[in-house]
C-alpha cells in the first residue's frame, strides 16, 4: 500500500530546508514508515533543491536504511568470523526452513525480515540473533520456531 505523499512531505517539512539535514530526514522516513518509499526521494530530493540520485547514493550505502518495505519484525542474524564458526549459516537454513525467505528477503505477511549483519560485538554469546532490539544468544536451530512464536504472538490482538 502506498504511502500518502502528505504523510511524507510531513516529515520532510518538519526540518528546515537545508541539505545538511538529508541523512536525518532519510533515517526519520525509515524510522516512520520502516523503509523509505519512492516518493520520499522525489519529496525530499525537491524540498532541498538535490539530485534524487544524490539521496539513493546515501540510502544505499547506509545499510540502516532500506529501499523495500520490512516486516514488523527485523531479525538480523550476525555472519561475523565468530558467529559463523559457532553455526550462524546453519541458523540462517533453519530461518528459511520456518519461514521460507532468506536474508534480504520479508515473509509474505510482512512480519518478519531476515538480514545478516557483520560482527554485533557480543562474539562470546555467539551464534547472536537480533529480532527488533532483542538479543538472543547461543541459539540452536531447534530453538528458532519457539523464539519466533513468542513475536508471533505478539502480533495477535490478545498477544
Ligand atoms: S561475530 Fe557475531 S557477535 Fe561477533
Amino acid at each position: 500500500m502506498a504511502i500518502p505523499a502528505e504523510e511524507i512531505t510531513k516529515v520532510v517539512e518538519s526540518y528546515p530546508k537545508d541539505r545538511r539535514h538529508s541523512l536525518a530526514i532519510l533515517q526519520d522516513l525509515q524510522r516512520k514508515f520502516g523503509y523509505i518509499p519512492r516518493e520520499g526521494f522525489d519529496i525530499l530530493a525537491k524540498y532541498l533543491e538535490i539530485k534524487t540520485a544524490a539521496l539513493y547514493a546515501m540510502a544505499t550505502f547506509y545499510r540502516a536504511l532500506s529501499l523495500k518495505p520490512k516486516g514488523r519484525h527485523v531479525i538480523k542474524v550476525c555472519d561475523g568470523t565468530a558467529c559463523h564458526i559457532r553455526g550462524s549459516s546453519i541458523l540462517l537454513d533453519s530461518l528459511k526452513r520456518v519461514l521460507g525467505v532468506k536474508a534480504g528477503e520479508t515473509t509474505a505477511d510482512k512480519v518478519f525480515s531476515v538480514e545478516t549483519v557483520n560482527c554485533l560485538g557480543a562474539c562470546a554469546i555467539g551464534p547472536v540473533m537480533v529480532i527488533d532490539e532483542d538479543y538472543h544468544p547461543k541459539v540452536k536451530p531447534d530453538e528458532v520456531e519457539k523464539i519466533l512464536d513468542a513475536y508471533r504472538k505478539k502480533e495477535q490482538p490478545n498477544g
